[in-house]
């Protein structure tokens, strides 16, 4: 009994007024109350004592044992700049930084395994040539697919110098990759910024593609350019039975612009295969719309065209792909390769997403389960701009065999050309 029961029982008994049961059970609630008190300060001892002890569960979940056998796995390291500005190291150390850079290192290793196996076997020992497109067969026979914007921008100059140094076996491109090559020959293009007003450049006759600007002139001075040679075409068609295909336009337009800035100056002296279906969706397009009304009947067929691209893909002894950005580019290439049951190497660079299902966003793995890409090949998707992944690609990769390059296709031309 407390102190504090005592003292209520006597104010209690001595006042008389209060029935004896009822003290009773006040003394009851008194001893009551005191125990669960007793208890609880027993339990708080109990919890402090055990304090320092991790509770089971949680050291199970957390500190579980690894199953893991990393003698021969990669350590995931990046660049020391204590090493000093190297560039091609702190490249090289990309592949074993992780994320999109481990990616940069897997694709550029890809590439290597398609120019080794293209230099494989010297030139001279292969002495077949595609009927369709007159060009020596090599080892390997690389496609590069890329969009218009990356002709527009610097990757243009990196473009220019695989097929100046030969170094591909066939490009596909959309139509503004064609005229904008052209065109820069005759025009500049010029920074600018993605916020610039359209209303504004509009009404200055500016046209704005990305960060970049491209005056008007610049098309007008392409229409000067190429209608008389539009016209021409159209002459040796009437006169010479001549079939034109967007291939053998820009083959010509190849030919006709003579400047060596351009890619498809190097395409027509190298003899590579330049594709482009959709030719139309361009200045091009609107230059043979205008050309249609000064002097109609100018035809360009694709099927020819696309005749020549498969067996591009089903006569290579193994082919790669290497594909910029999607859409049109990235399916056409993928589509020839599908005549010979798959690419067996490929690098897609390409900031598509694959949940809205486009083909563009597809991952490579969707390409192998339809034939386009073969089954044990090891491709690459580089989730990237590829105006700043590309020539960090090239040079890791085409630029540090230029030499080997070079020899090929001195060789090359010393060697007979097939006539037919
Ligand atoms: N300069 C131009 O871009 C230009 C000029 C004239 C006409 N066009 C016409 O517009 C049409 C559409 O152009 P397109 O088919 O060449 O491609 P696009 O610009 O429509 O791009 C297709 C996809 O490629 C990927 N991609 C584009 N740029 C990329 C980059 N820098 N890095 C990584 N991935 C990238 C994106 O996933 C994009 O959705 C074509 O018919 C073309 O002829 C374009």
């Amino acid at each position: 009994m407390t102190a504090y029961s005592v003292v209520i029982y006597l104010l209690a008994y001595h006042s008389g007024r209060i029935p004896i049961l009822v003290l009773i059970l006040i003394l009851f609630l008194c001893l009551w109350t005191k125990r669960l008190h007793y208890n609880s300060k027993k339990v708080m001892a109990s919890n402090s004592k055990t304090s320092t002890d991790v509770p089971s569960i949680a050291a199970e979940a957390v500190l579980a044992k690894s199953d893991f056998d990393s003698t021969n796995a990669t350590v995931v390291k990046g660049y020391d700049f204590n090493n000093g500005i190297d560039h091609h190291a702190l490249l090289s150390s990309y592949a074993t930084s992780g994320f999109s850079a481990t990616n940069f290192g897997l694709a550029v290793q890809e590439i290597i395994r398609m120019i080794n196996k293209k230099l494989e076997v010297p030139v001279e020992d292969i002495t077949d040539f595609n009927s369709h497109t007159n060009r020596r067969l090599s080892n390997c026979t690389i496609f590069l697919g890329l969009t218009s914007n990356l002709v527009s921008c610097g990757v243009r100059e990196t473009i220019r110098y695989l097929v100046e140094h030969n170094m591909v076996d066939c490009l596909v491109v959309t139509a503004g990759g064609v005229e904008e090559d052209f065109i820069k020959c005759l025009g500049n293009t010029y920074m600018g910024a993605f916020d610039l007003p359209g209303k504004d450049l509009r009404k200055r006759g500016v046209n704005r593609i990305g960060n970049m600007l491209v005056p008007n002139d610049n098309y007008c001075k392409f229409e000067d350019w190429v209608m008389p040679i539009l016209d021409q075409m159209l002459e040796e068609q009437n006169s010479q039975g001549m079939k034109w295909t967007p291939s053998k336009v820009i083959h010509r337009l190849g030919k006709e612009i003579n400047d060596k800035s351009s890619i498809y100056y190097w395409c027509y002296h190298n003899n590579i295969p330049v594709f482009s279906p959709a030719l139309t969706d361009g200045s091009l397009g609107d230059m043979l719309y205008f050309h249609s009304y000064k002097s109609s009947g100018l035809v360009i067929d694709i099927v020819e065209d696309i005749r020549k691209m498969n067996n591009q893909a089903v006569t290579a002894k193994h082919s790669g792909m290497i594909i910029l950005g999607g859409g049109l580019v990235k399916h056409h290439v993928s589509n020839a390769n599908l005549m010979r049951n798959g690419a067996d190497f490929s690098v897609n660079v390409n900031t598509g997403q694959e949940f809205d299902g486009s083909d563009s966003g597809a991952r490579p793995d969707e390409a192998v389960s339809w034939g386009k890409i073969k089954m044990d090949a090891t491709p690459v998707k580089l989730y990237a701009d590829a105006s700043l992944a590309f020539p960090l690609i090239v040079a890791e990769s085409f630029a540090r065999y230029q030499q080997q390059f070079d020899q090929r296709l001195e060789k090359e031309k010393s060697l007979p050309v097939k006539t037919d």
